[in-house]
């Protein structure tokens, strides 16, 4: 909901003074001084706005104050530049009336800058895009150009226009801005060549020399320091918070900015650069033959750096500084100038170049931000005109100044009396006429045609024959003098003969705003703003092409002899064509007021403001807008305001809001005098009322705050309370829910247990008998399936192609095996027992098989072959196994027995006659019979024997005789001793205390060495219960002869022919048998 504020709301003192209560003059400036303090320097009278002039930055000229302001109506918010800004803007876009600011006051009271805020503050509103940016900122950058041009350091304001502008801003139907027009009025130009003490030249001369760059001023010939030139006042060069250097650079980015051309800016600095030069010429004077004096330039530098710049012939510059030529009725008389008529012609030369240089560059500027559509434009004209002065020393120039005040003031009261007027006919309310001053008197005194001032000086002007100032002084005091604004010592008016306060050569006029002393020197002058002819001639001839422009009047072609027009008729007739167009505008008033003439911030000089206050005409200006009723307000606000005083509006009214409130004000029993319905406003008489109005409506607001809160918090407590209940309910309802939830849950979960526990004894039951039904079946399927499964496969056997492998297999190995067997038959080795062969196996599986059968092969041909065996061959081979097991590897003899048959009997005992005897002796069976050496025990030499063996002895008996020597039973025999070596010697030692034994032991030989201790020992072993017939193997052995122990050994001997070994008794104890070696 938008927020309905009111200028009432939140005010410091009363921000409206047509509420003042009392209206006095102290009141008003004790009003003023009290918002002044806080700031508050916008204070309204209706609708002007009074502007104090704060005299330092304050923090309501932001972008976000803009925002506050836009759109809002004019008494919504506190006094501000920016509600009149947007009420003029406002109906000139939206009702399309075109609209003036009026911005009035004195010098330094803030009027240029309060035609700057207004100008931001509606390019800040308008519309945008590209175009209209470009337009705004050309408009709002004329400014900086045009102060650096016009405006000067007074004692008054630091930056004072010494000239007059109005601007038109012009507006499409839209309200975007498409250009604009500048008027200028009357540049105070003899600022360019005298200052008054304490102030300044116009700023760009200080710009220029401060800003602009070295080689720029060597162009232009100058030097940056300010004492160098005439023109230039010195005390106040340089002034306190204002920096010429940048302000320099801002001008030239504004003229760039504005769409001035780079040549263009070049000319206009030679321009300002040869006025400069200008003030320093000099001149002195020369003597003429006629008794005159005639000038003379002083140093030619200045004139000839000048007229380089310029493009002027020197010459001709120089000849008019010297001679002024007059023409009359086709005749020409030139005459010389003496020293100060050259000085006079000079500064008029500046002054006129300065002032026309400054009119061109309006035009410029004006040629720039033309609107470039010819359709009809809105518009809205600023106009921020020079103030009110009064100086000690007033001229001219504070005349024609103070001249165009009193017009605006005349413009001021017309209109506002007028509009008063208007709005009371509109609103159908009675007229009450008011005393106020009005100013069109002294209008009249300067202005009339036919006996105004400005008339009388033009007239003075064109008079021929000796005029002065003085003469004009006199015009004044008689036609004049009867007028009771004008005031003169000389005047027939008595009234003043003796007032000191007004010298001879002074007039004063009783302005509006004060009295005002004006010295009557240099009037006709300045009025007649006159420059000689051949000046102007001369700036024509200048090669240069703003100087040329700048001096038409000089082109000889366009000789005119009518005399220009006064200044002082040009500036009435501008003022005149203002004055009507402001009376086409809907005028908008800004009246600046300056609080002290310090230029400081927080001082509020209570004289100054009331004089102010006085000639401005505010207090008239308060007087006249209370005259009938001191306030006004639309019907629907005022309703709104005060509704809640009344039962029947509170807090609606239905009807028509002038119903509404009738009805109020009747309730309020206010005095029916008290106020008047206009048409759409209600018109209250007396601010008191209005302030009753409000001193109630505070206090209604203040119940009503305590009703809306008192009903917020029943509102409050109940809808919490509600809640709370609705909560409770919510609450119980899903308790409810779940306790019944939660209950039945459990029974639902108990009823399905017992269900199930029923359920499931059931189904056991049944699945019992089913499991049992069920085995019983399958018994009787799984046995008939065995059977039937053994009858089919015993049927079926032979076809499974599972046994098919196998039955392959051993088809296959069968045959293998048939055919192993048999190759095996067919290539069967030979049956001997040595035979090694044996054929190889064809297959590897039969590897184990193989070797077997070998091995059982040869058992079997080993056994075949000894089944072939009679027990004597047995007998023969047992013995030759004896034979080998006890000498083989042991007795070299050995292997040459292997192959000898044992004979046993080589000697034919039984059949050879010769042994019969011996045959006979023996009664047992002879084992072996053959013939050995027995060694003779003394010298080892041999003597052959019969040896015997039988089954029980062996006996030794004599080869001739066959008479037995010695038989010896074989269980006496103790053992038998060889040697290693290839002899037949062998010791047959008898067991000790045996029977034989006396005669010792027997040492023999024998070629059958072998074969007889083979049998021995056979025979031996089985004879006797002898198992073990000891056989020692050894080259050195002991021998028992009789009582003595021979040692017989044995050595390898020489090879010898024949068999061999010999037997050497070596001592008692050793007998050496030498053993030829077999190698
Ligand atoms: N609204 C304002 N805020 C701050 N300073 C201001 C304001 N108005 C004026 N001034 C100060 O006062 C000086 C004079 O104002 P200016 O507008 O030039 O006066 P005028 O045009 O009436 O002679 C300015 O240079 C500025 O310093
Ligand atoms: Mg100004």
């Amino acid at each position: 909901m938008e927020v309905k504020t009111s200028l009432l709301d939140n005010m410091i003192g009363v921000g409206d003074m047509v509420l003042l209560e009392p209206l006095t003059e102290d009141s008003f400036i004790e009003n003023l001084r009290n918002r002044f303090d806080h700031n508050e320097i916008y204070t309204y009278i209706g609708s002007v706005v009074i502007s104090m002039n704060p005299y330092r930055s304050l923090p309501i000229f932001t972008p976000e104050k803009v925002e506050e302001y836009r759109n809002r109506n004019f008494y919504e918010l506190s006094p501000h530049i920016y509600a009149l800004a947007d009420e003029a803007y406002r109906s000139l876009r939206d009702q399309d009336k075109d609209q003036c600011i009026l911005i009035t006051g004195e010098s330094g009271a803030g009027k240029t800058e309060a035609s700057k805020l207004v100008m931001s503050y509606v390019a800040a509103v308008c519309g945008k895009g590209q175009e209209v940016n470009k337009v705004k900122e050309q408009l709002l950058q004329s400014n900086p150009v045009l102060e650096a041009f016009g405006n000067a350091k007074t004692v008054r304001n630091d930056n004072s226009s010494r000239f007059g502008k109005y601007m038109d801003i012009e507006f499409d139907f839209k309200g975007d801005p498409v250009g604009g027009v500048i008027s200028n009025y009357l540049l105070e130009k003899s600022r360019v060549v005298k200052q008054p003490r304490g102030e300044r030249n116009f700023h760009i001369f200080y710009q220029l020399l401060s800003g602009a760059s070295d080689d720029t001023l060597r162009k232009l010939k100058l030097d940056r320091d300010f004492s160098k030139y005439n023109y230039l006042s010195l005390d106040s060069a340089n002034v306190n918070g204002l920096d010429d250097a940048a302000n320099f650079r801002t001008v030239r980015n504004a003229m760039q900015i504005v769409g001035f051309m780079e040549d263009e800016v070049q000319s206009v600095l030679e321009l300002v650069a040869a006025v400069l030069k200008l003030g320093n010429i000099e001149f002195k004077p020369e003597s003429r033959s006629n008794g005159y004096d005639e000038s003379r330039v002083k140093d030619k530098n200045d004139l000839k750096e000048m007229c380089e710049l310029l493009g002027i012939e020197q010459s001709v510059l120089e000849r008019a500084f010297s001679y002024r030529t007059v023409e009359a009725k086709l005749e020409k008389v030139s005459t010389t100038l003496n020293v100060s008529q050259a000085y006079y012609a000079r500064d008029a030369l500046a002054k006129n170049l300065y002032s026309r240089l400054f009119s061109w560059l309006v035009t410029r500027i004006n040629e720039s931000i033309k609107a470039q559509s010819k359709t009809r434009h809105k518009v809205m004209g600023v106009l921020d005109i020079y103030g009110f002065e009064i100086f000690e020393d007033n001229s001219f120039e504070q005349f024609i100044i103070n001249y165009c005040n009193e017009k605006l003031q005349q413009i001021f009261i017309e209109l506002t009396l007028r509009e008063e007027q208007e709005e009371y006919i509109r609103e159908d309310i009675e007229w009450t006429n008011i005393e106020y001053f009005n100013n069109a008197v002294i209008c009249d005194l300067i202005e009339n045609n036919q006996n105004g001032i400005l008339a009388m000086l033009d007239e003075e002007c064109l008079r021929p024959g000796t005029v002065t100032d003085i003469t004009f002084l006199d015009k004044l005091n008689t036609v004049c003098a009867e007028h009771q604004h004008f005031e003169s010592r000389l005047s027939k008016n008595s009234k003043f003969l003796t007032d000191h306060s007004l010298p001879h050569s002074c007039f004063r006029i009783q302005h509006y705003a004060g009295k005002v002393l004006y010295r009557v020197e240099g009037f006709m002058d300045k009025n007649n703003d006159l420059l000689y002819r051949d000046l102007s001639q001369a700036m024509y001839k200048a090669n240069h092409k703003l100087i040329k422009q700048l001096f038409p009047e000089g082109n000889p072609a366009k000789v005119n002899l009518k005399r220009p027009p006064t200044a002082g008729f040009q500036f009435k007739h501008s003022v005149g064509t203002l004055m009507r167009n402001l009376q086409t505008k809907n005028p908008n008033y800004i009246r600046c007021v300056k609080p002290n003439d310090k230029k400081a911030p927080r001082i509020f000089t209570d004289s100054l403001v009331r004089h102010q206050v006085a000639y401005l005409g505010l207090m008239e200006n308060v007087r006249v807008r209370r005259a009938g009723y001191a306030y006004r307000q639309a019907y629907e606000p005022c309703l709104e305001r005060y509704k809640m005083l009344c039962k029947q509006t509170w807090p609606h009214w239905k009807g028509p809001t002038r119903e509404g409130v009738e009805v109020l004000m009747a309730d309020l029993q206010v005095s029916t005098e008290e106020f008047a319905y206009g048409n759409s406003k209600i018109f209250i008489r007396n601010p008191r009322t209005l302030f009753s109005l409000e001193e109630k409506r505070r206090g209604c607001l203040e119940n009503l705050a305590a009703l809306i809160q008192k009903i917020y918090r029943g509102w409050k407590c109940r809808t919490h309370f509600l809640l709370l209940k609705r909560s409770q309910v919510v609450v119980a309802a899903w308790y409810r829910r779940y306790a019944q939830q939660k209950k039945y849950t459990q029974i639902k979960s108990a009823t399905i247990m017992v269900q199930s526990y029923s359920r499931g004894w059931k189904a056991r039951k049944i699945l019992r008998e089913l499991k049992h039904q069920k085995r019983c079946e399958e018994a009787a399927t799984t046995i008939a399936a065995y059977w039937h499964g053994t009858q089919v496969r015993r049927e079926y056997r032979k076809f499974f192609r599972a046994n098919a492998g196998r039955k392959i297999y051993s088809f296959i190995m069968q045959r293998l095996m048939q055919k192993y067997f048999l190759g095996l038959k067919r290539d069967l080795p030979s049956m001997s027992p040595i035979g090694g062969s044996w054929p190889t196996r064809p297959y590897r599986f039969l590897d184990t098989a193989h070797t077997e059968l070998r091995s059982i092969f040869h058992h079997w041909r080993c056994k075949k072959y000894r089944s072939r065996f009679t027990d004597e061959r047995k007998a023969v081979f047992e013995e030759k196994l004896q034979a080998s097991e006890i000498f083989k590897d042991k007795k070299a003899l050995y292997p040459s027995s292997v192959g000898q048959p044992f004979r046993g009997d080589y000697l034919e005992i039984s059949k050879n006659p010769k042994y019969q005897k011996l045959s006979s002796a023996m009664d047992e069976k002879v084992l072996l019979a053959d013939m050995v050496n027995k060694i003779n025990r003394a010298n080892g030499k041999g003597t052959a024997r019969i040896f015997l063996l039988t089954k029980n002895n062996f006996v030794l008996a004599d080869q001739k005789t066959g008479q037995v020597k010695a038989s010896v039973p074989l269980p006496d025999l103790a053992s038998i001793s060889v040697s290693t070596q290839n002899d037949g010697f062998f010791a047959l030692k008898l067991k000790e205390g045996s029977a034989g034994a006396t005669k010792g032991d027997f040492l023999l030989s024998s070629e059958h060495l072998i074969e007889i201790i083979t049998k021995l020992r056979r025979t031996g072993a089985t004879a006797v219960n002898h198992n073990h017939l000891d056989i020692d193997i050894s080259d050195e052995f002991l021998v028992q002869f009789k009582q003595d122990k021979v040692c017989v050994k044995f050595v390898q001997g020489a090879p010898k022919n024949g068999n061999g070994a010999s037997c050497k008794r070596k001592n008692n104890r050793l007998l050496e048998v030498s053993v030829p070696s077999t190698a």
